[in-house]
């Protein structure tokens, strides 16, 4: 089985080339990664090198794209502009890479008949309220995207599935809830706080941190997009989660506790535009259907994160100030 795997070099595309090279044996992987900010070829290395190749280029690029689809077996596209908050400050490389980018994917999928799976975020949703702890995202929930990013992701996810409607192109979908584990980028909220703590700085809160997400570690997500690859139903679509609901401010205080720090040592911050309020994610299609069950849980996946980043410090320092000064030009 050859993959194609975009975005590799990235936090979930390089647990998923670890996790999924470790497992099948009889698998070989290329990564196709652009390497922006949000790459970083360290994060691929110490791989088996006759079953791995690392292809610096664009997914908007067609003939890159063409040659390397025409290859491979199936696409695991996880490539995109991944953050919200940058996606308040300039759009515009999301809808190159989240909408363009996918849709030369998948006309090399359409061209070469190559099965297509794409990774998406429960974001696609919208939000839930927050007094309505009943209320969860499933797959018959409508889309309601409400970031520039949600936005992007929501119009790739309707690009793949007309693809499958109208060409026939095999795709599944995957919607997952908010990822932790190693190698996430120090932009996102669980690595940007225990750096902020590992470099003695308070943590950030935004608002009063009532926001719900709904927390799943990294390794689950990826073995949840083999299991669809290798079990799902051409044409479906599957959500992901680990019924991890927190709010940001119980999650901020778990790191806290665990890194040894008052409960209440962060500062509160001005609020995310357009912040959504609470994501949940009902799980019970590919549990039922493809037997599938996350094996983290949250505390101890946290705490195992939080050891990474205490002995990884070469991975994210040289990305931190870079990292808070594109927040602190945003606002
Ligand atoms: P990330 O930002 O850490 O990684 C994205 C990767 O894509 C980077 O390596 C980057 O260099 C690469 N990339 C960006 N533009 C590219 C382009 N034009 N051509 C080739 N490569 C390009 O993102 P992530 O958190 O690992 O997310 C991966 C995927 O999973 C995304 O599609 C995201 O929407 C989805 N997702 C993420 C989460 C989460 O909690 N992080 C949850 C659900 C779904
Ligand atoms: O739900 C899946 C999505 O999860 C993915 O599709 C996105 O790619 C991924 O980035 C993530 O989006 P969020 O916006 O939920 O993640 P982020 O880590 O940016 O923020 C998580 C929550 O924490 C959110 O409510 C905002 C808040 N936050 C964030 C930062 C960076 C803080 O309170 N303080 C912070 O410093």
């Amino acid at each position: 089985m050859k993959l194609l795997v975009t975005g590799g070099a990235g936090f979930i595309g390089a647990n998923f080339i670890h996790y999924v090279l470790g497992k099948r044996l009889e698998y070989a992987i290329t990564a196709l990664d652009k390497l922006t900010y949000a790459g970083n070829r360290q994060n691929l290395t110490g791989l088996p090198e006759d079953r791995f190749r690392f292809v610096e280029g664009d997914i908007c690029d067609v003939d890159a794209v063409n040659e390397l689809v025409s290859a491979a077996d199936a696409i695991i596209h996880f490539a995109a502009e991944s953050h919200v908050d940058n996606s308040l400050s300039g759009p515009e490389a999301f809808i190159d890479t989240n909408l363009t980018g996918t849709f030369r994917l998948l006309e090399a999928a359409r061209k070469y008949n190559v099965r297509f799976h794409h990774v998406s975020t429960d974001e696609v949703y919208g939000d839930l309220p927050l007094d309505a702890p009943e209320q969860k995202f499933s797959e018959s929930t409508a889309y309601h995207p409400s970031s520039p990013y949600s936005a992007t992701k929501a119009g790739s996810d309707h690009l793949a599935y007309a693809w499958y409607r109208s060409f026939g192109v095999p795709i599944t979908i995957s919607n997952c809830s908010n990822n932790y584990g190693p190698f996430q980028h120090v932009e996102k909220f669980i690595p940007r706080a225990i750096t902020d703590v590992l470099l003695g700085e308070k943590p950030k809160l935004y608002g009063q941190g009532e926001h719900i997400r709904d927390w799943i570690h990294a390794q689950d997500h990826a073995d949840a997009v083999l299991r669809v690859l290798e079990k799902g139903e051409v044409g479906e679509t599957y959500l992901v989660g680990a019924d991890g609901e927190k709010s940001n401010k119980q999650v901020l205080e778990s790191i806290l506790e665990i890194m040894g720090k008052p409960h209440d040592w962060f500062q509160k911050v001005q609020d995310r535009s357009g912040h959504d309020r609470r994501y949940a994610i009902d799980a019970s299609k590919i549990k039922q259907e493809l037997d599938w069950q996350p094996r983290h849980d949250f505390q101890s996946g946290l705490k195992a994160t939080i050891e990474w980043y205490q002995q990884n410090r070469h991975w994210w320092e040289p990305h931190k100030s870079d990292t808070e000064a594109t927040y602190k030009k945003a606002g």
